[in-house]
Order: structure tokens, then C-alpha cells, then sequence
């Protein structure tokens, strides 16, 4: 199978509809994204049933221009080689516009179709943007949906280290920004207003520091930050928001730091992929950066938040690996990755 082996992707496992084209491995043709953040800012979090009609709305138009400045589909007749789509975890409604989309083309066109897991995917936004992503790695997902921590022996196989006991650490963003009545999503406003605090100006407790497994827990932080915004209010002291952003980013992000090197003992592995929006996060990045000892890749920031050209270079992969999807592929908004040989 040649370098100009092309594979579609399709991902509407959220609130962004996203298509791509993938030439071989990593080489990204095309990929187009259309956010929803609008539609849901006014409401502080996704409302499922918007989001799936909002997929439903776009998808086929983004689709049609993707494919029609490629040279694909009518009036040229080209297709694609592979369908790859975003079967879960997500919501039920926004995966099923995907992957029932998804079907259709891959009959219509007569190619193969192969399911790929979402987490699966914001690995290989890794694998997509340095050539040098190869197993044995650890890989930090770090997004609104999830804080999940796997170590990746070979392609294929996730064993999963640990994960979020609660919220995830881009929900925790979210909801801190929505106390301080910033806006959805909140992690890039933070992040930003982070930068001219003092992160030593309040202390909040490192989540499950003391704990010596890779595990994490982000509701108890964003009540601790409640707790000290609704002292303030009481002692009518004004609040200084850059300070409490970034004594709340210290306390973040020093959880993932911590338990990043948990499980780099644990593995003895030290390359280290972090992708999902946090790993835009500012101060996430230069922690990384600074460990001499690991081999550390981050994704640009359009491939740290969901694209559909992760989701094309996870789907080849595992295409490659022998795996294609059939007309009965089904949407499962709890898919595991563990177990998704
Ligand atoms: O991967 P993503 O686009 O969507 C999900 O699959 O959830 O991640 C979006 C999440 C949001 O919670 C957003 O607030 C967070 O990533 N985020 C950040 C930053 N940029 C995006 N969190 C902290 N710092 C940032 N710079
Ligand atoms: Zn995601």
C-alpha cells in the first residue's frame, strides 16, 4: 500500500463536526472543523440534543467542499481507499450522524469502513505531527471528556494506568472559568489570565498527591476554588482573578505532572505523548518540557482538540493492523479503549 493510500475521516463524537483526508501515514491533505462552541457557550456546557442536530446540519456540506477542492467525489469520481469514523465514547446522538454518514459513503463508494475509538485518535494526532511517535510510550489524554493515562507497549494494545475518579481536568477548567463568569470553554481564558498571576497567592491542595497510584480526582479542586471565591465575596475583599487562576493552574497541572512520573516508574517508560485540549495548556507544556530525562511530543494546538485527521491516521492503523469495520458497526458512547484490540 502506497503513500497516496487515502483515508477519510469523519468525527462527531462532541460538539465539533470534523473531516479529513490522510495520504499514507501522516500527511494531512485536508481537514476541516466546524465548531459548535457558539451554539453551546450561551448554555456554559454541550447540550447533547443541539449538538447531534447541529452534526446532522453540517456534516454533509463539510464533507461535499472537503472532497470537491481534493478532486474527489462527483463529478470526478474519485474515492477514497478507507473510511475511518469516531464510533464512541461520545454522545450517542452526534456518534450515530458520524458513523450512520460513514456507512452509507463506504457502501455507496464500495471501500472498507473501520470504527476508531476517540482515545485511540488523540493519540495519533502524536503519530500524525512527529515521525518519531513510535512504541513503547505513555500517552496522556487530557481533554473536556477525559484524563486518562495508558501505556502503549505496541499499537493496538492500551493498557490504561489510571484515570479520573470524577471530573476531568478540561471539565475542571470549564467549570472554575464558569465560577469566575468567564466563557465556555473556559481552559484557553484561564490559561491566558494564569499568566499574569501569582500561582503562590492561594494554596490548593494538589489532587490525590499523596496517592501513589496514576489516578486523578478534579471535583474536590473546583470546590476548593468555590469555597475560596465565596470567602471573598463574605469578607468583601475583591478577588484577584489572575491569582486565583494561576494558583488553581498550579494545582491542575501539578496533578497530571505528578502522576506522569508515577507512571513513568511504574513502566520504566520515558517517552511521553500528551494530546486532547489540555495539552495546549501553557504551563503543562513548559513543566514537560523542562523533565531532561523524557522524550516528550505534544501535538500542535489544532491537533490537540478533536479533529477528524486523528481519527483517519487511527483508523489506517488499524486497517493495517488487519482490523475494517463492517455495515454493523455501532456507536457505543462507554467504548473502552483496553479493550479495543
Ligand atoms: O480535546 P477537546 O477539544 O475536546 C474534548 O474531547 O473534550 O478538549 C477541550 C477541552 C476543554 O475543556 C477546554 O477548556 C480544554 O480542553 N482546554 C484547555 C486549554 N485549551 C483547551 N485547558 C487548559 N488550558 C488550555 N490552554
Ligand atoms: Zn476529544
Amino acid at each position: 500500500m502506497g503513500a497516496s493510500f487515502l483515508t477519510l475521516g469523519i468525527e462527531t463524537s462532541c460538539d465539533d463536526t470534523g473531516v479529513a483526508l490522510l495520504e499514507g501515514e501522516r500527511k494531512v491533505v485536508a481537514s476541516v472543523l466546524s465548531s459548535q462552541v457558539e451554539d453551546h457557550a450561551r448554555y456554559g456546557g454541550v447540550i447533547p440534543e443541539l449538538a447531534s442536530r447541529k452534526h446532522q446540519e453540517v456534516l454533509l456540506s463539510l464533507l461535499d467542499g472537503m472532497l470537491k477542492e481534493a478532486g474527489l467525489g462527483p463529478p470526478h469520481h474519485g474515492k477514497p481507499d478507507l473510511i475511518a469514523v469516531t464510533f464512541g465514547p461520545g454522545l450517542m446522538g452526534s456518534l450515530l450522524v458520524g458513523v450512520m454518514t460513514a456507512k452509507a459513503l463506504a457502501q455507496a463508494w464500495d471501500i472498507p469502513l473501520v470504527g476508531v475509538n476517540h482515545i485511540e485518535g488523540h493519540m495519533f494526532a502524536n503519530v500524525i505531527s512527529d515521525e518519531n511517535v513510535a512504541p513503547p510510550f505513555i500517552a496522556l489524554v487530557a481533554s473536556g471528556g477525559h484524563t486518562e493515562v495508558y501505556h502503549v507497549p505496541r499499537f493496538g494494545t492500551y493498557e490504561l494506568l489510571g484515570k479520573t475518579r470524577d471530573d476531568a481536568v478540561g471539565e475542571c477548567y470549564d467549570k472554575v472559568a464558569k465560577l469566575l463568569g468567564l466563557p465556555y470553554p473556559g481552559g484557553p481564558t484561564v490559561d491566558r489570565l494564569a499568566r499574569d498571576g501569582n500561582p503562590g497567592a492561594f494554596s490548593f491542595p494538589v489532587p490525590l498527591s499523596s496517592s501513589n497510584k496514576v489516578e486523578f480526582s478534579y471535583s474536590g479542586l473546583k470546590t476548593a476554588v468555590l469555597t475560596e471565591i465565596r470567602r471573598h465575596e463574605k469578607s468583601g475583599r475583591p478577588l484577584d482573578i489572575a491569582d486565583l487562576c494561576a494558583s488553581f493552574q498550579k494545582a491542575a497541572v501539578a496533578a497530571l505532572m505528578g502522576k506522569l512520573e508515577i507512571a513513568v516508574k511504574q513502566t520504566g517508560t520515558t517517552r511521553i505523548a500528551v494530546s486532547g485540549g489540555v495539552a495546549s495548556n501553557s504551563l503543562l507544556r513548559r513543566l514537560l518540557k523542562s523533565m531532561s530525562n523524557w522524550e516528550v511530543f505534544i501535538p500542535p494546538a489544532e491537533l490537540c482538540t478533536d479533529n477528524a485527521a486523528m481519527i483517519a491516521a487511527a483508523g489506517r492503523n488499524r486497517f493495517m493492523r488487519g482490523f475494517t469495520g463492517a455495515l454493523d458497526l455501532t456507536p457505543d458512547p462507554s467504548a473502552s479503549l483496553s479493550e479495543n484490540r
